[in-house]
């Protein structure tokens, strides 16, 4: 499986830390030491779906390809207005494909749960020759905005790429550990004249300590394996893109494994956390800027509520 296209979109709104310490308790100096953030795109008037297909015409584009040759769509999305159909289906529509489609919900590590099936459908299934993985996500409408330990984390955005059948995905390790009372957020469903239980409502819930120590914890040992099951050593890892969470566990996994600052591209400073969309952005902004070289081999590392997490080793060989 290789990768011939790249797109990603934003919404128009940018919110500075400045802006959210006009009605919260917090600082911007906060928010840059303890995360790396300094802005984030923010949804206000835009619909998600709409980034989403405006994400995956630009991954088209720069594949060189219409919707209409695309074989499978598979969205990575937590959240959004629709509950049925799913963001797939919708993005097929607006996009013009006509192949099938389906929605994941891996929190942010779903687009390397996303690249680990697409890579499959290649191998299971001979008519299917071009996948899209869109990862829309609008994270900033499942935080309480009084709550400052959750709502400065996270923006909204879409990332894309488009994949054909080739040898550049070496290797990928997915982990999955039940343990949601780290980080969830549950909502209550329409009532039945049936239902007699509690049902809790309400935003994101999380312990940031503790996701912090799982993310270290996963990450590594996913990185590890991939490159290991490569056959590769971390110096032969050209670039590493994690999960953009917090700059502060993209540098602890980085000293742990003793590599140079260049080898870890971040745009966590002007996007925030957008849950699985932030590696597709990422890789799509190395992408447009030519700092990515064929034969390059880049290591793709993602953590989430679940927990899961999951790495990935691929080489570059788009020009
Ligand atoms: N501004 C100012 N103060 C804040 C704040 C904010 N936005 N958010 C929390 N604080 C305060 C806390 O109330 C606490 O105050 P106290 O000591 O008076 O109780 C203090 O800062 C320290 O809080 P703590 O939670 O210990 O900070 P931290 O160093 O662990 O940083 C996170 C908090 C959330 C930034 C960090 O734990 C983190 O990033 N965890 C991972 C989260 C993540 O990646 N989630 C997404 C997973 S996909």
């Amino acid at each position: 499986m290789n990768i011939t296209g790249t797109g990603s979109a934003h919404p128009s709104l940018t919110v500075t830390n400045e802006m959210l310490a006009d009605f919260l308790d917090t600082s911007d100096e906060w928010i840059v030491t303890r995360t790396g953030i300094k802005q984030r795109q923010i949804i206000s008037n835009e619909r998600l779906e709409d980034l989403a297909a405006t994400a995956a015409d630009n991954a088209l584009t720069d594949a060189g390809i219409k919707a209409s040759e695309l074989d499978f769509i598979i969205c990575s999305n937590v959240v959004n207005e629709y509950i049925t159909p799913s963001m797939s289906c919708i993005i097929q529509g607006k996009i013009g494909a006509e192949c099938p489609c389906i929605d994941i919900n891996g929190a942010c590590a779903g687009f390397i749960y996303a690249l680990d099936m697409a890579n499959s459908f290649f191998q299971s299934k001979s008519e299917i020759n071009t996948i899209l993985i869109v990862c829309a996500e609008e994270p900033t409408r499942m935080v309480d905005w009084q709550q400052r330990n959750t709502c400065v984390l996270f923006g909204d955005g879409a990332g894309a790429v488009v994949l054909t059948r080739g040898n550049d995905f070496k290797a990928v390790k997915l982990t999955s550990i039940s343990k949601s009372e780290a980080l969830y957020q549950m909502r209550k469903l329409e009532s039945t004249p049936f239902i007699s239980k509690d049902e809790p409502d309400g935003p994101l819930v999380m312990k940031g300590q503790d996701v912090f120590k799982l993310a270290v914890a996963a990450s590594l040992k996913d990185i590890e394996c991939v490159v290991r099951e490569s056959g590769n050593t971390y110096d032969d890892v050209d670039h590493y893109l994690l999960h953009q969470a917090n700059i502060r566990i993209i540098e602890t996994i980085r000293n742990y494994i003793n590599q140079s600052e260049e080898k870890f591209p971040h745009n966590i400073e002007n996007y925030g956390n957008t849950s699985s969309a932030s590696i597709p952005i990422l890789l799509d902004e190395l992408n447009r800027n030519k700092q990515l070289k064929c034969g390059d081999t880049l290591v793709l590392s993602a953590f989430g509520a679940g927990f899961t997490a999951g790495a990935c080793l691929f080489k570059w060989s788009k020009n």
